[in-house]
């Protein structure tokens, strides 16, 4: 921490400056999360945090398709992300010309999209949701079928829980997609751990776990369950940054670390906001359109 001392001194002082909020994802650097945030959680309740601030500038230390989500609900704020190049590999896996081919191949269909999704394609869908609500919208549009974009596994965590038949897109989270059923089983075989996996981990890594869930979720769950030892199959830095919270449990895991997330470090923040750049800017009929997917997904219960 001895290290960080002057940088997250110089973020304090030019958040007053600038009437700042600083929002951290569960997937942040343990300095970020704990030493300069203002809010930490996942993707819903940052976007959420953004639009209820009364703060002048929001910097967003996650990936862009959320500040992309902060800016849809609070437009007026400027939207700080100090790394403009934290991307997301579902958020790159999909066009808005993809999901107009999908409409056209599936006519009637509404479309939910993740909102691991950029502002384009979440323009061209019906609602967006959050792994921590999809089951709820998807069923809430009272349709048949739905088409569900981009993650795949995400997907079948979702097709597996509702009667909707669900029409999926091939996309996947470049961390959780490499977690698998076997290394769980294995630490299963050594120790007894309760085990809360990603709803973006592969089928057999969801079957082989106790509990599936958003990263919100998996917190919840820990919050009941109080387990002895816990393994969290999910982006590496979350096991360190909720673990204080939880002083009676020893966390194991498998580590994958998302190299945008990582992107985001104190020197960036601090030179964002020196700078007042960059900014997140969404064309303003792009933005009209995502932000109607956003605020469905809101309406119907996210
Ligand atoms: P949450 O919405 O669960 O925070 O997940 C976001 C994400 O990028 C997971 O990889
Ligand atoms: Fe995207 Fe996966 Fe990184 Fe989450 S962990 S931001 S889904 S690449």
């Amino acid at each position: 921490w001895g290290a960080h001392f002057d940088l997250v001194k110089g973020i304090e002082e030019l958040k007053r400056q600038r009437n700042a909020l600083i929002l951290a994802h569960n997937y942040q650097r343990p300095e970020i999360f704990h030493g300069v945030a203002d809010i930490q959680g996942d993707s819903l309740a940052l976007a959420r945090a953004a639009a209820e601030s009364d703060a002048d500038v929001i910097v967003m230390c996650g990936v862009h398709f959320m500040a992309e989500t902060a800016k849809l609900l609070a437009p007026d704020k400027t939207v700080l992300l100090p790394a403009p190049d934290a991307g997301c590999s579902l958020a790159e896996s999909i066009t808005a010309a993809d999901v107009r081919a999908l409409r056209a191949a599936h006519p009637g269909a509404p479309v939910v999209c993740y909102v691991n999704t950029s502002a384009a394609v979440k323009a061209e869908c019906d609602s967006c949701c959050t792994s921590a609500n999809a089951i709820e919208i998807i069923e809430n549009l009272g349709a048949p079928e739905v088409i569900f974009v981009p993650d795949e596994f995400l997907a079948s965590h979702v097709a597996a829980n509702t009667s909707v038949r669900i029409i999926p897109w091939r996309g996947r989270c470049e961390v959780h997609e490499r977690f698998t059923g076997a290394e769980i089983k294995e630490y299963r075989s050594a120790a007894d751990v309760f085990v809360l996996a990603h709803p973006e981990c592969p089928p057999d890594v969801q079957r082989a776990a106790d509990f599936v869930g958003s990263t919100s979720g998996m917190i919840a769950a820990l919050e009941r369950h109080r387990p002895e030892r816990a393994m969290l199959i999910t982006e590496c830095s979350m096991a360190d940054n909720v673990s204080g919270a939880f002083p009676d449990t020893e966390f194991t895991r498998p580590c994958n670390l998302c190299p945008h997330m990582q992107r985001i470090t104190l020197p960036k923040i601090h030179d964002s906001l020196m700078r007042m750049s960059p900014q997140i800017e969404i064309a303003d009929d792009v933005a009209a359109a995502a932000r109607r997917s956003v605020q469905r997904m809101l309406d119907l219960g996210g």
